[in-house]
């Protein structure tokens, strides 16, 4: 491992991603939108630093010696030129292929051509590269293909962070971390509903919590590496492009209390935080939630842990996430009604040395101190989150 290597995703990576907003249409004009909206609503200066092309940015054969090549109708400026609009914005750029012949979308990805891409990538670049699970794998297992791509990317003379999108279906909180990956999914993909019902493509935000919570794969997370529980569907809902490219039944958008929950949680969990929502048309309130201070705090903790339960019933559960100066604190109620939640600090991840704690209201940014006891009346689906610090 070299220095650069050392600080690269030294916390969790956070951008936008091109996939749940605008889905298999996206087209460079949307990139550019969204790059200059990062700048103009202020989410750049608050850490929204990767612009990120998914699937579909392809044409439908590679070049003759196996290169990838940008569609020409939907990207006629080509990568390149895109990427130098992105770092003129003071953003990164990054770039979707898959560990596979194929994309999901049916487009040539990278399997075997290794090598190849990431000299593409690194000519073109390419900042970020997410790096799916679909097409024919060839017989080859997860670890070796990830593995090729990840050593392919560490021979580049380039800094390109490496997403694992494998969908934690071989475990990749095991092994994300020793082929060069900086985050690897650890579930199917999240869609912009709170539950979704068997049948259906995805999972809701409340399914995707519940999975973390059994999966029991705090340890793998860290500096450099993180469990990745997908892009954010904060301001989504049944007009969004993926909602509408996936064969999934939403009803409504994410209500307000949904996407509070969503976002808290995510940055308890210290995930990567990836906007999914067309950036042009964000709303103040959205804004404001997406460029919380006090949650992206502890989403960039320095110590890089992830958030765990500690107790879980039906309708009530506290989480919470060992921080540099004391733990955030989670009270979800996840009932149809208003609910006093109440915990103490013995009960979680405050370092409890101290007899007194200062407690920060993450969403009001009211203080108080307390002996250790933490409540809150919380609204149905709401979370409160508060920051405990011993004094
Ligand atoms: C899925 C992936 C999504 C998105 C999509 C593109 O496999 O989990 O995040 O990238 O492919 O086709």
């Amino acid at each position: 491992m070299t220095d650069a290597d050392a600080t690269l995703a030294a916390t969790p990576p956070m951008g936008w991603n091109s996939w749940n907003a605008h889905s298999c249409a996206v087209t460079e004009d949307d990139i550019r939108a969204a790059a200059d909206a990062l700048v103009e609503t202020g989410l750049r200066d608050a850490g929204y630093e990767y612009v990120v092309v998914d699937d579909c940015w392809m044409a439908d054969e590679t070049d003759d010696a196996g290169r990838l090549v940008a569609d020409s109708e939907d990207f006629p400026s080509g990568m390149a030129a895109l990427a130098d609009y992105v770092h003129d914005r003071g953003l990164q750029f990054g770039l979707y292929s898959s560990a596979g012949s194929h994309t999901c979308q049916g487009y040539p990805a990278t399997l075997g051509r290794e090598r190849l891409h990431a000299e593409q990538f690194a000519d073109w670049g390419v900042d970020f590269l997410k790096y799916d699970n679909c097409g024919d794998h060839c017989g080859r297992d997860a670890v070796d293909r990830y593995g090729a791509m990840g050593e392919a990317l560490a021979a580049v003379d380039r800094d390109i962070v490496y997403s694992i999108c494998e969908w934690g279906q071989s475990n990749p909180w095991e092994w994300g971390r020793n082929v060069g990956g900086h985050c690897w999914r650890v579930t199917d993909d999240a869609v912009a509903t709170w539950h979704t019902v068997d049948d259906e493509f995805g999972l809701g935000i409340a399914d995707i919590i519940d999975r973390v919570a059994v999966l029991d794969i705090a340890a793998a997370h860290g500096p450099g590496g993180y469990n990745d529980p997908d892009m954010l569907q904060v301001g989504n809902g049944p007009d969004s492009a993926q909602s509408q490219h996936e064969p999934t039944d939403i009803e409504r958008p994410l209500s307000d209390v949904e996407n509070r929950t969503h976002f808290a949680f995510w940055c308890l969990l210290g995930a990567p935080l990836f906007v999914g929502t067309d950036l042009t048309g964000l709303s103040q309130d959205l804004l404001d939630l997406l460029t919380n201070e006090r949650l992206l705090a502890i989403d960039q903790d320095p110590l890089g842990l992830q958030g765990t339960p500690d107790r879980r019933d039906p309708t009530r559960e506290v989480w919470s996430k060992r921080l540099a100066d004391g733990a955030a604190v989670a009270l979800w109620n996840r009932g149809e009604e208003q609910a006093e939640i109440r915990t103490h600090v013995d009960e979680t991840s405050v370092p409890t040395a101290g007899e007194r704690y200062s407690v920060l209201d993450c969403w009001t940014g009211e203080q108080w101190e307390s002996f250790g006891e933490l409540s809150a009346t919380v609204e149905p689906r709401d979370t409160a989150v508060f920051r405990v610090t011993p004094t």
